[in-house]
């Protein structure tokens, strides 16, 4: 028999998990993972490859453990779309290799053995890996209807658990679902713990939806994380990014591998900042593709939900496995995530959301679409 990760010494929590990770294949449209299908603008490209260029003359050296200005970057990047008592300083930022590792120093500085994080499945499936990889018990609690979080909800399932760091996630993947700020207040006021929100697909919100990044004045254990690989269309890159308290900045220093974000991740990400307009010109393209296919899934029958991010949950869909392989066929690839009769798409450009909505429209005449409710 060959020999298996089970034969080794491993810690016994981690014995028959799996590892996360949607199928990686080589399809025409790939709608599976929302990211942003829209490269990178050449000119933008350019001055990228420059500045990594310049920042290779000096690779022999380790790099600035503090990223000084990138966080400068982050600030007037966020600051641009905050107004007054809100705007941030450079030392209220962190960043890290994507904001998966940002949660991850979160959970390693505040989590870890004897402390537990509250969660609202279905949410993003990684929220609960990390507490686990961190021995964080994850406790999840549950949604209202139609995946929403009300402050009444937030506040009575903190009451009941009592968690050590609240996780919320807005817009919520893979649902859409807005975040009320008011949820987020709620929340706050219900814990003495760290409450973090997930706003990974920010920049996809209504223009006059505010963050969460405008509670953070005087509230010193809220936690706002971001990434650079939606919107901003650099996942390739690695780039995500917090902004909460100095104090919780202070923290997470205690945690964080030294020099853990190259001189040449630095060097991309500051010079994709100088571009922000550039980088996100396509976010308008993308949300009017995101309310297109909301539409026409409707009107094909499906069951789908409000979106404030890059990508749709529908339902309706009789058999999602067989939906899945008959859009692989089509050279079209979306997410099946195992929530019974639903699928979900990223939004792509919109050749690849008319590939989509076409396939769909064959996988419909096959399986009729089925009522949800939810
Ligand atoms: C809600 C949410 N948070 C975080 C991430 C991770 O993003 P990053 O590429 O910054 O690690 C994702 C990626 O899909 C996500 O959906």
């Amino acid at each position: 028999m060959a020999f298996t990760l089970e034969d080794l010494p491993i810690r016994d929590d981690l014995r028959g998990q799996s590892p996360y990770g949607a199928p990686q294949k080589h399809v025409r449209v790939q709608l599976n993972v929302n990211e942003n299908t829209h490269p990178v603008p050449a000119e933008v490209a350019d001055d990228i490859v420059e500045s990594i260029r310049q920042a290779l003359a000096t690779v022999n050296r380790y790099p600035d453990r503090e990223f000084s200005e990138l966080r400068r970057s982050l600030t007037d990047y966020l600051n641009g779309g905050l107004e007054g008592p809100a705007l941030l300083t450079p030392e209220q930022l962190w960043a890290a290799n994507g904001s998966n590792e940002v949660l991850q120093q979160l959970l390693q500085a505040f989590g870890g053995p004897g402390r537990s994080v509250l969660g609202f499945p279905p949410t993003y499936s990684m929220h609960s890996i990390l507490a686990s990889g961190t021995g964080t018990r994850w406790i999840p609690a549950e949604r209202d209807a139609e995946f929403g979080i009300s402050p009444e909800t937030v506040a009575a399932a903190i009451a009941e658990h009592q968690p050590d760091i609240v996780f919320l996630c807005g817009p919520n993947n893979p649902t859409g679902t807005p975040l009320p700020i008011e949820t987020i207040a709620a929340a706050y006021d219900a814990t003495d713990g760290i409450v973090m929100v997930d706003e990974a697909y920010a920049e996809f919100m209504p223009d006059d939806a505010p963050s969460a990044l405008t509670l953070l004045p005087g509230r010193e254990r809220l936690v706002v994380s971001r990434t650079m690989s939606k919107a901003f269309a650099f996942a390739g890159a690695r780039v995500g990014y917090l902004a909460a308290h100095p104090a919780v900045i202070d923290a997470i220093r205690l945690v964080r591998l030294p020099y853990h974000l190259s001189a040449l991740t630095q060097a991309a990400a500051v010079a994709a900042l100088r571009h922000a307009p550039a980088m996100l010109a396509m976010v308008d393209d993308i949300k009017q593709q995101r309310d297109r296919m909301i539409t026409e899934l409707q009107d094909m029958g499906y069951r789908t939900y409000e979106s404030w991010s890059n990508f749709v949950l529908f339902g309706g869909v009789a058999d999602p496995h067989a939906a899945f392989e008959a859009l692989l066929d089509e050279d079209v690839i979306v997410r099946d995530l195992g929530i019974p009769n639903h699928l979900r798409v990223s939004a792509g450009t919109a050749e690849e959301t008319t590939a989509f909505l076409d396939a769909m429209r064959r996988v419909a005449a096959v399986q009729p679409p089925v009522r949800v409710d939810a």
